[in-house]
């Protein structure tokens, strides 16, 4: 697969946008979106006078009202209105970002020529979606590097993605990529004990978990005709101690039966979120005791070092040369 990274950050679902503004972080930067006449615009959230949060303010007359002394900027972030104020308008501007909706989400960029947004692989009029959104205390690194590693499915996820039993069986992992992404896809591994499995998937062949500049973590299950189910998380780092995510549980609608194989998936889905989120804040909050402490990179941290790369805007080093390893899973 050949897999195109955009600039576009998935920030919110389309649903949760309208009149009343919203306010989110990307990196630190603090963001307001709203929707004025059906168009969703992308400003700073931040009044050029006094630094308020204009998030905190109102849409009124085609503009969003500052809470503060009522300075009103239109969707392209220009100044309509200094109230009290008699002549002509001053100039001020806040900064506008591009924004779009795509697939029920709603995406804001981060750069210039910000290409196609990405929704899941599985994208197309025959696929069943649902979303969910979570937020957890961790970095963007380590939590795709989460969503990624199948060898903490064992211990966090015991009974849901995994059987009961330890047993292992041994598969063949090829780590391969490209400019901006990343991919491990596992081959060996039969149909695995866990609930979802046991539910959802057939003779499991393959699976493949990606990574996708600038914050997206999929990872693929296939049966013997293609994907089976897919998940795929929006990541952003809303503040240095926080990541915010939107996951995908994406599969083929099969005449709708794969929506509510879904709506059975779901609560098993949030259940892994759940445990997810536990262990990655409880690493978190140990790893700030301990800032100077390097990592250890074990022999089966297979995405990591290509995951870090990315973020640093490299192109990671199996780009070039693909690596095949064998692990017991
Ligand atoms: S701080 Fe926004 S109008 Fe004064
Ligand atoms: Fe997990």
């Amino acid at each position: 697969m050949t897999v195109s990274p955009s600039k576009w950050v998935a920030v919110a679902r389309s649903g949760t946008v309208g009149r009343k503004p919203v306010a989110f972080s990307i990196d630190g930067t603090p963001l307001v979106i709203f929707r004025l006449d059906d168009k969703l615009h992308c400003l700073l959230d931040r009044c050029p006078h006094r630094s308020t949060p204009l998030s905190g303010g109102r849409l009124v007359s085609g503009s969003l009202e500052c809470p503060y002394h009522g300075w009103r900027f239109n969707g392209a972030g220009h100044c309509t209105a200094v109230p009290g104020h008699v002549g002509s308008l001053p100039r001020y501007r806040v900064p506008a970002r591009p924004i779009c909706e795509h697939g029920g989400l709603v995406y804001v960029a981060t750069g210039r020529d910000p290409g196609e947004p990405y929704l899941t692989s599985l994208s197309g009029t025959h696929t069943a979606v649902l979303f969910a959104e979570s937020a957890v205390r961790s970095t963007l690194a380590e939590v795709a590097e989460n969503i990624l590693d199948a060898t903490h499915t064992h211990y966090i996820h015991k009974g849901v993605l995994r059987g009961l039993s330890d047993r292992r069986y041994t598969v063949s992992v090829t780590v391969s990529g490209g400019d901006g992404w990343v991919e491990a896809r596992y081959e060996g591994e039969p149909r695995q004990e866990g609930l979802v499995s046991r539910l959802f998937e057939g003779e499991r062949s393959v699976s493949i978990g990606r990574f996708i500049a600038p914050g997206i973590a999929e990872v693929e299950f296939w049966g013997r005709s293609g994907p089976s189910l897919v998940t795929t998380f929006h990541l952003r780092q809303h503040s240095p101690d926080e990541v915010r995510g939107i996951g995908i549980l994406a599969g083929p609608a099969e005449g709708g039966l794969g929506f509510i194989k879904g709506l059975f998936l779901y609560p098993l889905f949030r259940l892994a979120v759940a445990q997810d989120r536990a262990i990655l804040s409880a690493a978190h909050d140990r790893r700030k005791l301990f800032p100077e402490q390097k990592q250890v990179v074990g022999p089966l941290d297979v995405m990591r070092q290509h995951i870090d790369a990315i973020l640093a805007g490299k192109r990671p080093s199996v780009a070039d040369a693909p690596v095949t390893l064998t692990m017991e899973l």
